[in-house]
């Protein structure tokens, strides 16, 4: 499994980074659609992203914060300390979830897809823990030279994907209303998909 680079991981936990990401790319990810009550969140760093959602969406009750690498898991189980008992940080490896069949109303991968190189397992494994009529909604990166130049100078080992890859994919585990799209921002595209 690749982990990120100690650069990106430096990055990921900066409160510039975490600033911009809350207050810009997510509400331009999230639709207006409600998204709880139950919110699983994949790859989370350092909490950032999903401390945002429970703030800016009283009806979301139970939150879990999954990601795959412990400090960050350590990290964001003190970002979400405020939240109570709304929201809870796990260590989980979202190619292999440690949840029962439709547990969660809305599973949310922000940025972490292109780490986890098998996305089409984790993608299935989402699709899996979904409620029927629930969604997935999140945001990545394309395949361009400048990705590549980016994951390339931080010596991460990634695995890009092309925004009609993610589509098909989606489509073919059985996701319907599937939505990939521009994220008119740093050149990203997002994402949403119904269960
Ligand atoms: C670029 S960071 C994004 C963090 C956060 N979502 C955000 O928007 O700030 C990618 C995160 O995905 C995590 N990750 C990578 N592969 C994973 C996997 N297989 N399962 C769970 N988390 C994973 C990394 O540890 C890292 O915290």
């Amino acid at each position: 499994m690749a982990r990120m680079s100690d650069l990106e991981s430096v990055f990921c936990r900066t409160a510039p980074w975490r600033r911009f990401a809350r207050s810009h790319v997510l509400p331009r990810v999230l639709s207006d659609d409600p998204i709880g009550p139950d919110v699983l969140e994949i790859g989370c760093g350092s909490g950032a992203m999903a401390a945002a959602v429970l703030t800016s969406r009283p009806e979301v009750s139970t939150l879990v914060a999954t990601d795959v690498d412990p400090a960050m898991v350590h990290l964001a189980s003190r970002t979400l300390t405020p939240h109570g008992d709304r929201a809870r940080a796990q260590q989980v490896d979202a190619s292999t979830l440690p949840f029962a069949d439709a547990t969660f109303d809305t599973a949310a991968s922000w940025l972490m897809l292109h780490h986890t190189i098998a996305w089409e397992a984790v993608l299935a494994e989402t699709f899996r823990v979904i409620r029927p009529g629930g969604r997935l909604v999140g945001y990545d990166l394309p395949d361009s030279t400048r990705t590549r130049f980016i994951h390339a100078v931080t010596r991460s080992t990634v695995r890009m994907i092309p925004a009609d890859d993610l589509a098909r994919e989606l489509h073919r585990i059985g996701f319907s209303v599937v939505e990939v799209e521009p994220l008119g921002l740093l050149g990203a595209y997002r994402f949403a998909a119904v269960r």
